[in-house]
């Protein structure tokens, strides 16, 4: 695919991929936020290719093999939005360095977007909600996993300590100019 300039540094994004646990509020935040700035938003779910889709549902942990092609059809979907003006939100654990690499790796324009919460507050979280159970195996292997963003990277680091609402408005904030804020009580859809 042939690839777009990107804008230039410094810019306010246009696509933000936002990472963190499971049960980190990835996907609650992630499509409030969208709404609310009328933006496009996809789960990383999405773009399992089926053999990831089988394999997870017969309890099969993935390989990092299993996880690039993944990885690359989030990266090719950013492309496929900055063709058409970027104004997308993305979910991805992505929990480690290699796999945010991978999708945002020459993708200079998709802000990465940090959902941060501790063990302790997300498990609580998880063990208070009805239907919704998550073995501490899992909270534990997510949270061994977690390399957290480094410098480098540039991410915003939000905390999830807060209600939903919050979390999304402080996004809002970073993405959006003060003076677009206050011209419009509600940000219309840009396509
Ligand atoms: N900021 C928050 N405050 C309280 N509960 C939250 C918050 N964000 C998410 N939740 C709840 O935590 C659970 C996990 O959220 P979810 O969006 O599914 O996380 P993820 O997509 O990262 O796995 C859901 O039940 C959700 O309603
Ligand atoms: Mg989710």
């Amino acid at each position: 695919m042939m690839m777009q300039p990107l804008p230039k540094r410094g810019a306010r994004p246009t696509m933000l991929l936002l990472m963190g646990v499971s049960g980190s509020g990835k996907t609650t935040t992630g499509q409030r936020l969208a709404r609310k700035l009328g933006w496009v938003f996809r789960d990383a779910d999405d773009f399992h290719p089926p053999a990831n889709i089988e394999k997870m549902r017969a309890g099969v942990a993935l390989t990092d093999e299993d996880r690039w092609p993944w990885l690359e059809a989030i990266g090719h979907w950013l492309d496929l939005q900055r063709l058409h003006g970027g104004r997308a939100v993305v979910t991805c654990s992505a929990l480690r360095r290699a796999y945010r690499d991978k999708v945002l790796h020459g993708r200079s324009d998709v802000k990465l977007v940090y959902l941060k919460g501790s063990k302790a507050l997300i498990g609580d979280r998880l063990s208070r909600r009805q239907h919704h159970f998550m073995p501490t195996s899992l909270l534990d292997s997510q949270f061994a996993t977690l390399e957290e963003p480094a410098r480098d990277e540039r991410a915003l680091v939000v905390s999830v300590s807060r209600a939903p609402n919050s979390v999304v408005d402080e996004i809002v904030r970073y993405v959006v100019p003060p003076h677009a804020r206050l011209a419009k009580a509600t940000i219309r859809p840009h396509r």
